[in-house]
């Protein structure tokens, strides 16, 4: 017999969550990484730091969308819909790791401003969950669209031969481009200009506080 989950137990879960995210052992579908076939032929080791501060953008940035994703679950009344956030919080998290794992060969730690992008990110999606369906799915479109603009980015000022980290956000870049068309095909709509413009400045926050720190 399938048990229902309380409330408790559902705040419990998020709390369990964000300690994953945080700590590195969130689960994620298992799907390899991009760049498992590939080999390192980055050396420069200036490089390794340029290439390794645009990979803890992007750990962040993917931390963000985990506490984005949990946060419009938590708050989410629709069943279905719930279960596809889930589900769409699990392919993030392969993202996660495949950028954790990038880092560690860099041997760059994540951003200490993790625990900051992870509470912003959450209070970002229950705010949205309870505006209802649609602008929660707009939401999840906007910041698609913001993480697909950010990734291009790295991708035009990755050194040319980092062919691994290239390999990781090109996978993530289509992931993201296909979350977003997913989103609008369920009902999202496109969220007001006040809060597009919202948003851009905290992914920029996002962005540049995780460069350096
Ligand atoms: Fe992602
Ligand atoms: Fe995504």
């Amino acid at each position: 017999m399938q048990r229902h989950s309380s409330p408790l137990d559902r705040l419990v879960g998020q709390f369990d969550h964000a300690l994953r995210t945080l700590h590195g052992v969130q689960r994620g579908t298992g799907k390899p990484s991009p760049a498992a076939a590939l080999d390192d032929t980055l050396v420069e080791p200036s490089e390794r730091v340029r290439a390794g501060r645009l990979m803890r953008v992007d750990h962040a940035g993917e931390v963000m969308a985990q506490a984005l994703y949990q946060g419009q679950a938590f708050m989410s009344r629709e069943t279905p819909l719930r279960a596809h956030l889930e589900q769409a919080a699990r392919e993030e998290a392969d993202h996660l790791h495949w950028c954790e794992e990038r880092l560690r060969e860099f041997r760059m730690r994540p951003s200490l401003l993790n625990p900051l992008w992870y509470m912003g990110g959450w209070l970002m999606g229950a705010s949205a969950a309870r505006l209802g369906r649609s602008t929660n799915l707009g939401l999840v479109a906007e910041v698609e669209r913001q993480v697909e603009a950010h990734i291009e980015d790295h991708l035009q000022q990755l050194p040319a031969d980092d062919i691994r980290s290239r390999a990781i956000l090109n996978t993530m870049q289509e992931e993201e481009i296909q979350h977003g068309q997913n989103a609008m095909s369920l009902g999202g709509r496109k969220l007001p200009l006040p809060a597009r413009l919202g948003m851009r400045l905290l992914s920029r926050l996002m962005t540049r506080g995780s460069l350096w720190v």
